[in-house]
């Protein structure tokens, strides 16, 4: 998640430079200087949306209407739902730069559709579009301390595909273009972390669960223990964390414990790692439960080459860490409703799908050929998904018959080194050095198989949005994608796609070499592959209920 790049929501608007002045909203205090605790009426806010903030405060529960007997049972039926908070620094539909992000867009809704109630909050970003900011509800205000900091906190709310979404205004924070790479990152999250507690108070909702995702959240369990334990909003929250991606960590010079974080010298251990703040370990161990998602990436965590460094504090916590897959999207990443595609299609329409390559090839000019092996890439191009092993061996893979198309951004050497190549072998290879959902939705729809060969992989959307799309995936066995493509088997017919175990880029190369000499050779048998993808299951709602569960044991 620690990129600054912000590929923003699909529902994008044009964004708001310097967010108009709101009536009544509270003047945020300045960073540095102490104010004085009663927040003065103003005539701004740091991102109110015009006209609407504060349009009408959300009732306290104080405040609520008298019970009658119908909605006496309503409320009575809302108290026995499980209550979760579900905090994360990014989440669709509002901003997005990772995986996270469609995580935290889909997991509460499927939570919801479970029987819970679940709320997400969010830093109110500038990044999040004004589309949504006008439509936002100021909810009140409260006020932080980080050590000696008073930091205004004001709150915003807004429903969305049924779940309760808040958002955390500070405009010294949050009013900067990027979701990260700021230089006082760590203080921006210490601060959202701890709002997160503050504003219960503001938002009248008393959790059963918090559940923080990676570091820019995983100081709300340690604020909780070390602040807030015992009061009447959170005398009995549980905490889980989830870990995405363990290597972002939020680490920083330990100067931050007591000057930022405002811990004394008892609670040092909690959060000291190496000689750093770590965030992350906070998360970990104050949590009653770190999850991670997908079972494989729980094990391989605990090992030295995935574990970042945080393997020795896994394994002394391994009694309460365990993987939930993600899943996705299934009624959006459809391939018989996508608009994106040329031709939509689905098992029983399997012949269509060709329509989608002999139309890609055309706007990419690539030779149309509808029988070529097309062999596609979605993502960032960085280290992580193996691009080194891709460009190792690239030349070999491009005097194949088969046509190759890549599509994302990412580090300066491998953009580079795929322009390149595509200049020599331009009837083969089309490097798209940007991101668009459209495009990617075009690959998926187009393509015969899919390559992901990553060094690590928590969990891994790309490859089960292509099985979905009848792209058959070629991937290295880690973390997430070890545990949605099983390896396709010859004798028993079973399996979804093409693996290989060692970070070799020969492995991966008779990998690829194996899939497409079973797509050219072995027609029917590479049908059945397709139909053991297209028919998998990846849809939240299983996954929703992995969740409650968790939730129920705690
Ligand atoms: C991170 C991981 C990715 C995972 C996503 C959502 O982006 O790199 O594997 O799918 O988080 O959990």
């Amino acid at each position: 998640m620690a990129t600054n790049k912000t590929t923003k929501a699909v529902e994008e608007s044009e964004q708001v430079a310097n967010p108009a002045p709101a009536k009544t909203a509270p003047k945020q205090t300045s960073s540095k200087a102490k104010a004085s605790s009663a927040p003065k009426a103003s005539t701004k806010t740091a991102a109110a949306p015009k006209k609407t903030a504060p349009k009408k405060a959300a009732p306290k529960a104080s405040e609520k209407a008298e019970p009658t007997p119908q909605n006496s049972k309503q409320v009575a039926q809302n108290e026995d739902k499980k209550k979760i908070l579900f905090v994360a620094s990014e989440a669709l539909p509002y901003v997005k730069s990772g995986g996270l992000a469609d995580v935290a867009g889909a997991l509460p809704k499927a939570l919801n559709k479970q029987g819970c109630d679940t709320r997400v909050i969010l830093p109110l970003y500038m990044d999040i579009p004004n589309s949504f900011r006008q439509t936002m509800v100021y909810v009140g205000n409260c006020y932080v301390t980080l050590s000696w900091r008073y930091q205004y906190c004001g709150i915003f709310t807004q429903q969305y595909d049924g779940v309760t979404y808040y958002f955390i205004d500070n405009e010294y924070y949050f009013k900067r273009h990027g979701l990260y790479g700021h230089y006082d990152d760590g203080e921006r999250f210490a601060f959202f972390s701890k709002a997160v507690l503050e504003c219960l108070k503001v938002i009248d909702f008393k959790p059963d669960i918090i559940h923080c995702n990676d570091w820019h959240s995983a100081l709300t369990p340690v604020f909780l223990d070390c602040f807030y334990r015992g009061q009447d909003e959170t005398r009995n929250t549980k905490t889980v964390f989830t870990i995405h991606n363990i290597e972002f960590q939020g680490k920083y010079g330990d100067g931050m414990i007591s000057d930022v974080l405002g811990l004394d010298q008892g609670a040092r251990r909690l959060v000291e790692l190496d000689g750093c703040v770590n965030f992350m370990k906070g998360g970990i161990e104050c949590s009653n439960k770190v999850t991670t998602v997908s079972p494989t990436y729980a094990n391989e965590i605990l090992t030295p080459f995935f574990g970042y460094d945080m393997q020795k504090i896994l394994n002394n916590r391994r009694y309460k860490l365990s993987g939930i897959i993600n899943g996705i999207d299934t009624a959006k990443l459809d391939p018989m409703t996508d608009k994106s595609l040329f031709k939509n299609f689905n098992l029983e329409n399997f012949g269509d799908k060709v329509k989608n390559k002999t139309a890609l090839q055309e706007l990419l000019g690539l030779p149309v050929r509808e029988d070529v092996a097309m062999i596609g890439m979605v993502g960032r191009l960085t280290h992580q998904k193996g691009l080194d092993l891709l460009t190792c061996v690239i030349e070999r893979l491009l005097n194949m018959d088969i046509q190759l198309v890549i599509l994302g951004t990412g580090d300066w050497k491998y953009e580079n080194q795929l322009k390149e190549i595509q200049n020599r072998y331009s009837g083969r290879l089309r490097a798209i050095i940007n991101f668009s959902s459209d495009m990617a939705s075009k690959i998926y729809g187009a393509t015969d198989m899919f390559l992901m060969p990553s060094k690590f992989e928590p969990c891994g959307l790309s490859q089960m949005i292509a099985m979905r799309y009848g792209s058959i995936p070629i991937v290295r066995e880690t973390g997430g994608l070890k545990d949605t493509v099983p390896p396709y088997n010859h004798e028993t017919k079973e399996g979804r796609g093409f693996t290989f175990v060692t970070y070799n880029a020969d492995d991966m190369l008779y990998a690829i070499e194996r899939a497409v000499g079973l797509y050219y050779d072995y027609k029917e048998e590479w049908k059945q592959v397709v139909h053991n993808a297209m028919t998998a299951d990846f849809s939240w709602d299983n996954i929703a209920k992995q969740y409650l569960e968790l939730y129920n044991n705690l």
